[in-house]
């Protein structure tokens, strides 16, 4: 059997070891220390944002946010409606009620057209739109965050994915009142499990500190006027981050690469599509995705799985889950049909030209190319 091609696997610079070892020999083994204040900086320094909180995940930087700006029980949050659990889940923490809207074909990500008529039928003003750049491709950011301002709506925007990505030459995430990233252990750069707020408003980002280290008091003994949580990253695994944050625009440029060799590979097959890349726009292309027209995916990620090689699904439209059945929702259509005709294909930033030629080879077979 030949090796297996995993999705998006962890991508080591080869420091990692090195900077680990460093905070064991200062003994910062907690979530303070001097790799936090660094990988913070790094983050900063690459995104431009002014002020960085590292945080246990993405999902608990979305919850900061949310808590941040006191969005609570009875406050309408929208939401891209194609995305992960993981970035709406916090508006459920808070008993906030979520308002899904669907996306355009144009980007994959939320339609603006569709906000503006969401926002003027929502049964009450939204308060904030958490805005998916989904598999690291750019949602027409401009555009949506001039409806926010023109209906004074909060934006987090949900860089999970989309660290490294661009439009024009501002960085995504840092559109919003907030962004967020992930290094969960499968995205572009991964410190096995992590997150990170920004914001160019210091005092936010100090509230989040806050609520991040359980909502300590300023007195010489534990007092709490409220509650708080224990969100903070530690030490350690930011020091896996730093090390991380040195290859990040070489990791973006390998992902691109490997995308283009997939599009020189599949180009020519009519029935496949591409995930789009806004005009203006540079995504890190995380993850290469497809749809297909005509051939039924299931039976793509079947013949892919039978060579040892790994595939999923586009995410499930969180109006279509089970949880959110009687979730307030504006759709078009999009997302449910892109859900029902793509795949998600091995994108490792390791891959050479060979292993997309041997998943291209499956799929072209399968589709009769
Ligand atoms: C779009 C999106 N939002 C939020 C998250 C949550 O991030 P984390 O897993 O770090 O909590 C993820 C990924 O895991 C994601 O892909």
């Amino acid at each position: 059997m030949s090796t297996r091609l995993f999705l998006s696997p962890p991508h080591m610079s080869g420091k990692e070891q090195h900077y680990i070892a460093e905070a064991f020999q200062s003994n910062y083994i907690a979530p303070i220390g001097p790799f936090l204040n660094r990988f913070e900086a790094a983050i900063q320094n690459a995104t431009g944002s002014a002020h960085a909180l590292a945080t246990t995940s993405g999902t608990a930087a979305i919850h900061l946010a949310l808590r941040v700006l006191g969005i609570g029980e009875g406050d309408i949050v929208l939401a891209s409606t194609f995305t992960f659990i993981g970035s709406v889940s916090p508006i459920l923490y808070q008993n906030a009620t979520p308002y899904f809207v669907d996306a355009d074909l144009a980007s994959w990500n939320l339609d603006p057209e569709l906000l503006e008529t969401a926002i003027t039928q929502a049964p009450k003003k939204p308060k904030a739109l958490i805005l998916t750049h989904l598999y690291g491709q750019m949602a027409d950011i401009k555009k949506i965050v001039a409806i926010c301002k023109k209906h004074q709506i909060y934006l987090i925007e949900d860089a999970a994915e989309s660290l490294g990505a661009r439009y024009e030459e501002q960085q995504s995430g840092t559109f919003g009142d907030f962004g967020i990233y992930s290094f969960n252990g499968n995205k572009l750069l991964t410190t096995s499990g992590g997150g990170m707020l920004v914001s160019s408003n210091p005092e936010w980002i100090d509230r989040a500190r806050f609520f991040a280290t359980q909502a300590k008091d300023d007195a010489p003994y534990y007092e709490h006027t409220t509650y708080g949580y224990n969100y903070r990253m530690s030490n350690i695994v930011a020091a896996i981050g730093v090390a991380q944050m040195e290859v990040l625009q070489e990791r973006v440029t390998q992902a691109r690469e490997v995308f283009l060799w997939y599009q020189k590979e599949l180009g020519s097959v009519e029935e496949i599509h591409f995930m789009p890349e806004l005009p203006n726009s540079s995504g890190n292309r995380w993850l290469t995705t497809v749809t297909f027209v005509r051939t039924d995916y299931t039976k793509v990620q079947k013949a892919l799985e039978e060579e040892n090689i790994e595939s999923r699904p586009l995410w499930k439209p969180m109006h279509m889950q089970p949880l959110f059945k009687d979730a307030l929702s504006l759709q078009n259509g999009t997302s449910q049909k892109l859900f029902e005709e793509g795949l998600c294909l091995p994108s490792g930033t390791q891959m050479q030209q060979s292993d997309v030629q041997r998943v291209c080879k499956i799929i072209k077979s399968v589709c009769n190319a």
